[in-house]
């Protein structure tokens, strides 16, 4: 298969782009290494991969390139670009949003159907559903997006089902839940958290430490994405990718404090604009559709993290 990577040098697109290789694949990697966090720690994501002959990288902005240059002869497309985090979505950082998860989306939709790409798979986010009503969420629950950010990861799921309807392009949608494991972001929670809890410094803990979060392990969130090339699921198709584990964050930051071996010192904030108190998913949809069930327990995958933060240190 040839397989087109958006967001390639980011977190969950250099796991993709590897896990494809790996199996044999060839991929074009897009990535324009936004300035969103450290550039360099982008271009070490991509270091191993980038030693593949079956692993090419264009270093190319999805608002501006020729997309259908690119898409051409590929077999599917998984779309992983996009402007994280939830807390700069506010005020004007909102454009940045709206330029690269609504706009860069609508230009990947016009030219994977132009491209007559097979398969579109879009990295869509639990911050479409914001404070639900009732707990587990599923897929029929009304989407009642929190924060700018989720405002954005929902219109350009619309697009990619509205696309499917209308021109039959074959999208898939996967609403991830906080993802881990090595590579995480430098601005996520857990992150910072094992950061602090290695080098001693407190932990920023934003609100009571209560909320709960549905963490899933990137590696099963790759394994989603394979499964989501599937011909059979049906256009259009949107589903939940959540890990299964529903924690308080203070029962994170003990499990951390144990893997560590001392305790984390916390650096107390208020509850920020955005942020919600529960996020926890049903897969069930997901089973069904993929055949996919999360595989790493919350444990398993904070160690590997763990280990992975210590060796960069
Ligand atoms: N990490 C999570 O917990 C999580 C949860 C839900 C959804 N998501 C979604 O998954 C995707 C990947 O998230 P991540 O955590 O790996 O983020 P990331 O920031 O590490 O990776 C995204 C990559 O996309 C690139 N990019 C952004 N705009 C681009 C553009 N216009 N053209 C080309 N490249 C561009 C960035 O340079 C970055 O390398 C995002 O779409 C995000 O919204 C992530």
């Amino acid at each position: 298969m040839y397989a087109v990577v958006t967001g390639a040098a980011g977190f969950i697109g250099s796991h993709l782009a590897e896990q494809l290789v790996a199996r044999g694949d060839s991929v074009l990697g897009i990535d324009c290494f936004t300035n969103y966090y450290d550039v360099a720690a982008k271009r070490a994501n991509v270091r191993r991969v980038s030693a593949s002959a079956r692993f090419e990288l264009a270093e190319s902005d999805l608002r501006t390139c020729d997309l259908v240059s690119l898409f051409s002869g590929a077999d599917a497309i998984f779309h992983q670009a996009g402007q994280p985090g939830v807390r700069s979505s506010w005020s004007d950082g909102f454009r940045d949003y709206v330029d690269h998860n609504v706009l860069a989306t609508q230009r990947v939709l016009e030219a994977a159907l132009a491209a007559g790409v097979g398969r579109v798979v879009y990295a869509s986010s639990s911050s479409v559903y914001g404070n639900a009503l009732a707990y587990p969420v599923s897929e029929a629950d009304l989407p009642r997006p929190e924060s700018p950010y989720g405002v954005t990861k929902l219109a350009a799921e619309h697009l990619c089902s509205l696309y499917a309807a209308n021109y039959g392009l074959s999208t898939v949608s996967l609403r991830y839940f906080t993802v881990y494991g090595p590579r995480q972001r430098p601005d996520m929670a857990f992150r910072r958290l094992v950061e602090s809890a290695l080098t001693g410094q407190p932990f920023p803990l934003y609100g009571t430490g209560h909320q709960v979060r549905d963490f899933t392990y990137v590696d099963d969130v790759v394994g989603a994405n394979l499964l989501a090339l599937a011909p059979e699921i049906p256009a259009g198709s949107v589903m939940n990718v959540a890990g299964g584990t529903h924690a308080e964050m203070l029962q994170v930051i003990d499990l951390v404090a144990d893997l560590v071996g001392r305790p984390v010192s916390l650096d107390r904030h208020p509850r920020q604009a955005g942020d919600v108190d529960r996020t926890e998913a049903s897969v069930k949809r997901a089973t069904a559709l993929l055949g996919w069930q999360p595989e790493v327990p919350l444990s398993e995958g904070l160690s590997t993290m763990v280990e992975w933060v210590r060796s960069q240190s």
